[in-house]
């Protein structure tokens, strides 16, 4: 198992450093695994002025998978468009074709008084968000601001051809079929013509999956019906960026966006995995940020792009178990409990591990 390792900015390397104790541990029991370092994000505008190398871009194509941290930083805010950190993530989504982003936000029962919401409201939450992530407003063209009648003017595209909404769909339906057979497919049909499109192909779609019950819902109802009701979901499909924001939002129902990690996989389940977070300026180099979506991401690695379910579930077991045993980053932490670091998270990990 040929890893790529991009731990990125802020945060990112310290998450990283606990994943591949992780992933050491594992190889100390005899995986083959094979780890190889590079730069992506404001790092690697930093040491080559690109956010997304061509060093990077080689590393990545010949490795088997890719674990990525997190990149982005106030500092980087201001430089132009194509340098900026976040196009390096951007750029790597699109050159390996990772159209189909899996985000699952399930609730440790064990972090039931984690979450913002009433415990008996998120108890036994266990829903997939499955987001496109290669179209959309995120590459449409044109986009650019410019000076129109004396004034500038801001404009992004939002775009989807029938194909890729076909293609997501299909991994959707797919994830439905191997779950409880529900899928609710998330849009703006009632203003956005795109999303008209991607309603209709995804009922189309639906023919090939009879077993899945297919339900439809405008995103402002479903951001609702999140905080609402959220166990009504099992699987949601849905767009780049009503994905982008519905899974954050989801992410507090499981306790703390440190809790949530991600798949980004092509047509083969060559994938890129990340937690959802981002750089989290405000807490790196503090040793406080929560390690447990990036561990969680190397779970979801052996299970989808290396077919090693048994050692996907030691993790997920272990990470459970650290959680039973009352151990806390400060994210999940509750008021006036302790609260452990990043490295020693990593630690109790690694030790029911
Ligand atoms: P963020 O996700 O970095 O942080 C949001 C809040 O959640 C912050 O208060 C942060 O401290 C907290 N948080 C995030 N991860 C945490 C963890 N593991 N443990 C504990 N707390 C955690 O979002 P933001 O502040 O909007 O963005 C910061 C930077 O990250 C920006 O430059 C943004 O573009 C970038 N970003 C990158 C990614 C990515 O690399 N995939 C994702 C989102 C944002
Ligand atoms: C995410 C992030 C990225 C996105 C940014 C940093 C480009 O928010 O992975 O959720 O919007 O996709
Ligand atoms: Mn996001």
């Amino acid at each position: 198992m040929k890893i790529a390792v991009l731990a990125g900015d802020g945060i990112g390397p310290e998450i990283i450093a606990q994943a591949i104790r992780v992933l050491d541990a594992l190889k100390a029991d005899g995986m083959s695994i094979e780890l190889e370092h590079g730069l992506i994000g404001g790092c690697a505008v930093d040491a080559t002025g690109e956010p997304y190398p061509e060093v990077t871009h080689q590393l990545v194509s010949n490795a088997d998978a890719v674990l990525l941290g997190s990149v982005g930083g106030p500092q980087y805010d201001t430089l132009p468009r194509p340098q900026r950190p976040e196009r390096g993530l951007l750029a790597i989504r699109k050159a390996l074709n990772l159209f189909a982003n899996l985000r699952p936000a399930i609730l440790y029962p064990e972090l039931a008084n984690a979450s913002s919401l009433k415990p008996e409201v998120v108890a036994g939450l266990d829903i997939m968000i499955v987001r496109e992530l290669t179209g959309d407003i995120y590459f449409g063209e044109p986009r650019g601001i410019e000076q129109r009648d004396g004034q500038r003017v801001g404009f992004n595209t939002m775009i989807y051809s029938e194909a890729e909404i076909s293609r997501i769909a299909h991994v959707a339906f797919q994830a439905a079929a191997k779950r409880n057979q529900k899928l609710c497919s998330v849009d703006k049909m009632n203003v956005l013509e795109c999303t008209q499109l991607w309603r209709d192909v995804v009922i189309e779609v639906s023919k090939e999956y009879p077993q899945v019950t297919l339900s439809h819902m405008l995103v402002d109802n479903a951001a609702m019906q999140l905080v609402r009701d959220p166990k009504q979901f099992d699987v949601i499909v849905t767009g780049n960026m009503f994905g982008d924001i519905l899974s954050d939002e989801a992410s507090m129902l499981t306790g703390s966006i440190g809790m949530l990690p991600s798949a980004s996989l092509d047509q083969n389940n060559k994938g890129l995995y990340e937690p959802i977070h981002g750089s989290a300026p405000d807490i790196a180099g503090k040793d406080i940020a929560n390690p447990l979506a990036t561990i969680l991401s190397v779970a979801m690695m052996l299970r989808y792009t290396f077919d090693q379910e048994e050692a996907a579930l030691r993790i997920e077991t272990a990470v459970q178990k650290v959680l039973q045993q009352g151990l806390r980053t400060s994210d999940i932490a509750a008021p006036g409990e302790q609260a452990i670091g990043t490295q020693a998270m990593g630690d109790a990990v690694l030790s029911h591990l």
